[in-house]
């Protein structure tokens, strides 16, 4: 299998495809709407690129990854990061030992030239720049410009797409015009107590019931109360507590001991008391929202004339009673600033 591809004269050393499993289990339904959007129904019809949507943990790669392997196609996993560049994602210059440049397609370029299925994980990590460099592939145009080796590349008619996305803030606001090109949204939840307990089973088969349901148990509460503890963490404080009751066969811990401690060292003693974290966690939402007045729903919160408003007359310029911004108000009237004495 050749892993050179050559587009106008340039040669593209193609990435190598991802190995992992992918065994989704439970949730058939979103599994399908995933696959529905891969499919093409008509010669004149195009596949979607979804996002997938949840908190950390939750299933959105395993889910991606399962689709893709359902396919029966090759795998690529782009891991996208706040410092992402147009060149990182699409192809990289590298030196070679010969002293010429060497063009390295990255697992997004060998997706589309191999006809594969690429994921791009934790997409809005990345910046609008790179996302800009996506436009459009991800329309009916299926091609992207490489500016570093100065060459278009188009996506083979089999190239699917998947963007995974986290529900948390160390990310940035993908623009609206990407955004309506990632289509539809695709939301996981969290699975139901005999998936759960079934995936649990599948990562650690050697698991005994009564650790498991320790497990499913802690899991099931944690979602009802709306916390968000994930499948994987359950997979993690499993795996802890099994290996400390393995570790000194001759004295070997209590099982609830090490269950317990595993929690605590995974999650924190907070999550020790999930009901108390689960009201602290209301609390300090509601303590974010300041109580609204009648004089709320007539101003906005930046008009003078609000009741509560600091503004004060010598403002009347400028709204921001910042000092700098004063003296540099006075600044301007002293050298007699025509724009400034205008607005007077
Ligand atoms: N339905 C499922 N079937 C099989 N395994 C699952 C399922 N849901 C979650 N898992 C397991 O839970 C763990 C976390 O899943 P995954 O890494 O896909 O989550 P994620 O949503 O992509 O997380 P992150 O946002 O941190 O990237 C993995 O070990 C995965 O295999
Ligand atoms: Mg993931």
């Amino acid at each position: 299998m050749s892993r050179i591809h050559t587009i106008d004269g340039i040669n593209l050393h193609l990435g190598t495809p991802d190995p992992t499993e992918g065994e989704w289990i439970g949730q058939r339904e979103v599994l399908k709407q995933l696959l529905a959007c891969w499919l093409v129904v008509d010669p004149r019809d195009l596949p979607l690129t979804p996002r997938l949507v949840g908190t950390p943990g939750i299933g959105k790669t395993t889910l991606a990854i399962s689709g893709a392997r359902q396919r029966g196609q090759e795998l690529y996993i782009y891991q996208c990061t706040a410092d992402t560049r147009p060149e990182d994602l699409l192809v990289t210059p590298v030196l070679a030992e010969s002293g010429k440049i060497a063009y390295h397609a990255s697992p997004l370029v060998t997706a589309m030239l191999r006809g594969g299925i690429c994921i791009l994980d934790e997409g809005n990590r990345m910046n609008e720049k790179s996302w800009a460099s996506l436009a459009p592939l991800l329309d009916h145009r299926r091609y992207v410009e490489s500016i570093v080796a100065g060459i278009s590349i188009p996506a083979h008619p089999d190239f699917r797409c998947a963007v995974t996305m986290n529900e948390d803030e160390s990310t940035f606001e993908i623009p609206d015009y990407i955004l309506s090109r990632l289509q539809p949204t695709l939301t996981l939840g969290h699975p139901a107590r005999e998936d759960e307990l079934a995936i649990l089973k599948y990562h650690l088969p050697f698991a005994d019931d009564q650790m498991l349901s320790l497990t499913v148990d802690f899991l099931q509460e944690a979602h009802s109360l709306n916390l968000d503890f994930s499948t994987r963490d359950g997979i993690n404080i499993l795996r802890f507590a099994l290996k400390r009751i393995a570790q000194d066969p001759t004295h070997p811990l209590a099982r609830d001991d090490a269950w317990r401690e595993s929690l605590e060292k995974c999650l924190g003693q907070d999550a020790v008391d999930l009901k108390s974290l689960a009201d602290k966690k209301n609390q300090s939402l509601g303590g974010n929202n300041v109580p609204m007045g009648l004089a709320d729903f007539f101003f906005s919160p930046n008009d003078p004339l609000h009741p509560d408003s600091d503004f004060d007359d010598d403002d009347f310029d400028d709204n921001d009673d910042d000092d700098e911004d004063d003296i540099d108000d006075i600044d301007d009237l002293d050298e007699g600033d025509d724009e400034t004495t205008g607005r007077r």
